[in-house]
């Protein structure tokens, strides 16, 4: 196919100077941002179809679990736990937790495979038999966050700074849509991706029901709005689009971003990425009733309801138990949560720790219509110069 848009480096004006007293290894989450609208393909240049290992459908794997599985050995469970011990006998800050003092000599290598398999594959994968009883959730965080720094870098994921999220119900109010983020509530989450290239669930306490997983092939929804919904695509590959930053804004920032859900890469046989949250077009009415932005169309908010159907339609169904490991590509791979219900006090509410993790065009990422494309650190949740914290404890948060 011949390229799209021009492969342009991204230029966009921006500030890198980063603080060393604040971010001592000099990176820097690079947060949310507007894309480089010159980049943005208009959409007779998308293709027709996407064929490969990215499109997939639930029967290719509902019936087969070995296929996207993988049960950590009695071996890599004692290496993980060796790393643990060694970089918390060192006494380094959690946040400063690398692939350089977490070795893992025998898992590494298939941790390389799997980056690969999330970046450029099937783009998901469920980890069995984390001991995180026997761990605790102090060694648990270390062993979590040292594996995950072989598939990307971590990333904030809120204005606090936090690179340890804590998905659990902390009572706040999920009507509350312009201040509240769903991973703070029991809600039903709506299929999206998360502000990272990669994210991690490592569960730690599952619900009395529901807060079960649905992921979707975003390449295998495409082929099939292409098909069923084209003037659905078209609308979700325009930049008509703003998402709310509910109030994790800095200065000199607006509020919200203008963008697309449906891009092309930069370059080259340009892949279809996708980047969708309906809660964060949703919740922009206090600007929209005012008149700063437009409101979401008809066409809109048809779209939103047909890519919602069709991504439940084509879903795959995961259930995470306690010790489970989840990570997931945002690039192609959309996923939601059913509402759920915890246990009566005093058994353990619902719990998971997250990961967002940033993989660099530089480093084998995909080509992103984004000034950000080549920083370590690209997406996430960045304040102006807010420090990292990663709380292992949610009584900490
Ligand atoms: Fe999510």
């Amino acid at each position: 196919m011949a390229p799209a848009v021009a492969d342009a480096l991204p230029t966009a004006p921006h500030n890198l100077s980063v603080p060393t007293d604040i971010f001592p290894d000099g990176l820097k989450t690079t947060g949310q941002h507007p894309p480089l609208y010159d980049q943005i393909a208009p959409f007779d240049k998308f293709p027709k179809e996407i064929t490969g290992k990215t499109v997939w459908k639930p029967e290719d794997y509902s019936n087969n679990p070995e296929k996207w599985t993988y049960a950590f050995s009695p071996e890599e469970i004692e290496e993980l736990s060796t790393a643990s011990d060694n970089f918390m006998a060192a006494k380094i800050p959690l946040t400063g937790i690398t692939k350089n003092n977490f070795v893992l000599p025998k898992l590494g290598g298939y941790l390389a495979e799997l980056r690969e398999d999330l970046i450029n594959g099937k783009g998901f994968i469920l980890f069995k038999g984390f001991p995180v009883e026997k761990w605790g959730n102090h060694k648990c965080a270390v062993a979590y966050m040292g594996l995950g720094t072989y598939l990307g870098y971590f990333v904030s994921q809120n204005s606090r700074g936090h690179v340890l999220g804590h998905v659990k119900d902390l009572g706040e109010d999920s009507a509350q849509i312009d201040k509240v983020r769903i991973y703070r509530t029991n809600a039903r989450q709506f299929f999206h991706s998360d502000d990272s290239d990669v994210v991690g669930l490592l569960c730690i306490a599952r619900a009395l029901e529901g807060g079960e997983s649905d992921i979707a092939s975003s390449h295998h929804v495409y082929n099939t709005l292409a098909k069923e919904r084209p003037d659905v695509l078209k609308t979700l590959t325009e930049p008509i689009w703003y998402f709310d930053r509910k109030g994790e804004t800095s200065q000199g920032q607006d509020e919200y971003i203008r963008t697309s859900v449906v891009y092309l890469e930069r370059g080259e046989n340009p892949r279809v990425y996708t980047k969708w949250d309906p809660y964060y077009v949703r919740s922009l009415s206090r600007f929209s009733d005012a008149g700063i932005i437009p409101p979401l169309s008809p066409a809109q908010h048809e779209a939103i309801q047909v890519l919602e159907d069709t991504c439940m339609r084509l879903s795959l169904h995961m259930v995470l138990e306690v010790g489970d490991i989840q990570f997931l590509s945002n690039s192609h791979v959309l996923h939601s949560r059913t509402a759920y219900k915890d246990h009566a006090p005093p058994a353990p509410r619902r719990h998971l720790m997250r990961l967002w993790l940033a993989t660099p065009e530089s480093e084998g990422g995909w080509k992103l219509p984004f000034w950000d494309s080549n920083e370590k650190k690209r997406g996430g949740i960045q304040v102006d110069n807010q420090r990292l914290f990663a709380h292992w404890m949610p009584s900490n948060l």
